[in-house]
């Protein structure tokens, strides 16, 4: 079944450069292309995603593809979707229902049609695919083999889901790769928040009190980089280890209480809800900057938001203009969605090449394997550390190898103080 929903078909051209673009810097990812292409491991496979539609996502698709897979795709958030991107892919025979500025209703409307064309593996970037199909469309649950899921909030859900015993099919949990987390989360969400926020803005960011809420691996990402662009960086937690890190790591450690009143911009990287609260609103700075670089836009309250403004404006594309009460004016970006997707382009090309080669290959192991008992998987370190090797061998960088004298020293117990 060949179907679509996109913005504007007419965007093809301009999608399939910005397409040949991100695959330039993906060589991890090509590579693996090039085997599917020879070996069709995905031969029969129906797979249905839920992922930002980006051009890096439409080179997974593509390697995907060339295994011999049929794909159909959505977006997993309603303003992530670049239009030529999904153009160019629906031209090429893709099943695309995604298109940037998606009503909430429409966001599931893509997921269902998605999950119309019956799925035999699923991957999603936050779960929210994989809830509709155990609320909404267990009728097709039974066709699905096992899933992947991209991202730490939808690792969360998914766990919660397998404590309940509500899960119905075994998921890869690729965010917990080392090589997915220890630099998507860190240098992607860093580097691209950064460029979200400056896109939306444009400010300096040299002597402001930038405030990241969450120093996990995306909060330590955004920290380092909004340091390196000459921020003050004050970091707000909830777990002491973690702060105790950001502090051993040189930065500020506040209460959300305390900082609220002298933050010039906060970004919250929690995957928690209701962080940045009314009683924050209400102490903040005339002209303090808001976004939000985690999954769901729940980390900024924005009811509160809305109730305590007088009126709003959009200034920009990304920036809206909240006039309070007392006439202070807060500065809301990208609608408190993932501000580096929706005001940037996401993760750059070359770290997406780590995390979606982790998606293809979990897919491979789960087509070749046999199905695996309704739980959250690790991926298999064999592909965690067969991407590292394959970046570095495509960065030229050559390691050392143990020495049949080191390998025994490492696991003997015998020699000690010489
Ligand atoms: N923007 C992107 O492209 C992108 C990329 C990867 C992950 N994510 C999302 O970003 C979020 C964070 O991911 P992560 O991998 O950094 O997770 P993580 O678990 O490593 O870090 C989250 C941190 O937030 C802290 N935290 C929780 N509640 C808090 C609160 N109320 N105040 C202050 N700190 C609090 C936790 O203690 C933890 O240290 C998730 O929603 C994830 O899905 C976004």
């Amino acid at each position: 079944m060949k179907d679509f929903k996109v913005k504007d078909e007419s965007l093809a051209a301009q999608g399939r450069m910005q397409i040949e673009w991100a695959s330039k810097h993906m060589p991890v990812l090509n590579q693996i292309k090039k085997r599917f292409a020879e070996e069709k491991p995905l031969k029969g496979v129906t797979i249905g995603a839920c992922l930002h539609v980006t051009k890096e996502t439409a080179v997974l698709i593509e390697a995907l593809m060339a295994g011999g897979a049929e794909v159909a795709l959505c977006g997993s958030n309603p303003l992530s979707t670049q239009d030529d991107v999904a153009a160019a892919l629906a031209m090429e025979g893709v099943s695309v229902y995604a298109w940037r500025g998606e009503t909430a209703d429409e966001y599931y409307w893509c997921i269902e049609r998605t999950i119309d064309h019956k799925p035999t593996i699923t991957l999603d970037d936050g779960a929210d695919l994989v809830s509709t199909l155990h609320s909404k469309r267990t009728e097709f649950l039974s066709n699905v083999k096992g899933g992947t899921e991209e991202t730490t909030t939808g690792v969360l859900r998914l766990r919660a889901m397998e404590r309940a015993g509500a899960l119905k099919y075994a998921i890869i949990a690729v965010n917990d790769a080392h090589t997915k987390y220890l630099f998507d989360n860190r240098y992607g969400t860093g580097q691209s928040t950064i460029d979200g926020i400056l896109r939306a803005t444009n400010i300096l960011l040299a002597g402001k009190n930038f405030v990241v809420c969450g120093y996990g691996w995306c909060g330590r990402g955004v920290a380092m980089r909004a340091k390196g662009m000459g921020a003050n960086v004050i970091i707000t937690e909830v777990n002491p280890l973690r702060a105790l890190e950001a502090v051993m790591d040189g930065y500020r450690v506040m209460s959300m209480n305390e900082v609220a009143e002298i933050g010039d911009i906060f970004v919250t990287t929690t995957g928690n809800i209701n962080v940045i609260r009314k009683e924050h609103m209400q102490k903040m700075k005339d002209g303090a900057l808001l976004a939000n670089s985690g999954h769901f836009n729940v980390e900024i309250n924005l009811k509160d938001l809305e109730e305590l403004a007088v009126s709003k404006r959009t200034i920009r594309p990304n920036l809206e203009e909240v006039t309070l009460k007392d006439g202070r004016k807060l500065y809301l970006l990208a609608e408190g969605r993932l501000v580096n997707l929706a005001a940037a382009e996401g993760h750059p090309s070359e770290v997406m090449d780590m995390s979606f080669s982790n998606q293809a290959l979990s897919v491979e192991y789960i087509v070749k394997n046999e199905r695996m008992p309704p739980r959250v998987y690790p991926v298999p370190r064999e592909i965690d550390e067969s991407v590292a090797k394959l970046k570095l061998e495509a960065m030229g960088i050559r390691i050392d190898n143990l020495t049949e004298e080191q390998k025994k020293y490492l696991t003997a117990w015998e020699m000690g103080t010489i």
